[in-house]
């Protein structure tokens, strides 16, 4: 198994969210981040699963972190709720953790079992959306572990004010057909 996170922060505070959206558009990021995980399984917490339009996201699994009891998926068949982390440390498949940050925390800061293998460190370096309402998420506890416990190792991919590397972690081995898959998706955008 191995586990990808995938974020875009913007840079200098590392804000991912405003109230429940994310407060820029960058067609190109949104495009990359169904490139990378068409076809795979996130993991996304109840917030974020909610603000996806129609609570899905074509082509992909999802399981939905909550604490809801009886939570009610809109897609039995591809989605399903999930009450405990425990539950993925003996799974079996690739995930790919998709936000928002304290589904990020519990990943990154959860101890090592389930740190990702692999970061997708997007930044964001353009202006936030002014019209955006509710407090900010910031994901910065996430990202000093970043730096600390991960090499980068692709170059900085540069597109519509968004910088993408993809970071391993330290001292480790990562299937590289993940890699490989996750490069490509990133520089099929900057064709
Ligand atoms: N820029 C990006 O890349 C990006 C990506 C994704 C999301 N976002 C943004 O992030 C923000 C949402 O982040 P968020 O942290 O507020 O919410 P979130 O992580 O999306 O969802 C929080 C939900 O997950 C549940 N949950 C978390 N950990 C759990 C656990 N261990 N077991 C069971 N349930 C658990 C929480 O339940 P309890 O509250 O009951 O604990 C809560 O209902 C939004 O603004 C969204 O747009 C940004």
């Amino acid at each position: 198994m191995t586990k990808i996170a995938i974020w875009c922060r913007h840079q200098g505070d590392n804000l991912i969210g405003i109230g429940t959206q994310i407060p820029w558009h960058v067609k190109s990021d949104f495009q990359r981040f169904r490139r990378i995980t068409t076809g795979q399984t996130l993991v996304a917490g109840q917030k974020t699963y909610e603000s996806f339009p129609g609570r899905t996201l074509p082509d992909r699994k999802i399981f939905v972190l909550t604490q809801e009891e009886g939570y009610e998926v809109s897609d039995p068949q591809n989605h399903r709720a999930v009450n405990d982390i425990r539950f993925f440390k003996d799974y079996e498949g690739d995930l790919y953790i998709a936000g928002g940050a304290s589904v990020y925390r519990l990943f990154m800061t959860g101890g090592s079992k389930l740190l990702p293998d692999v970061v997708v460190d997007c930044v964001y370096h353009g202006k936030l959306n002014p019209d955006a309402k509710g407090e900010p998420v910031v994901i910065t506890d996430c990202v000093n572990v970043l730096f600390e416990k991960y090499r980068q190792i692709s170059s900085d991919y540069e597109l519509d004010d968004v910088t993408t590397s993809v970071w391993i972690k330290k001292g480790e081995f990562v299937d590289q057909n993940v890699l490989k898959r996750i490069v490509q998706a990133i520089e099929k955008g900057m064709e």
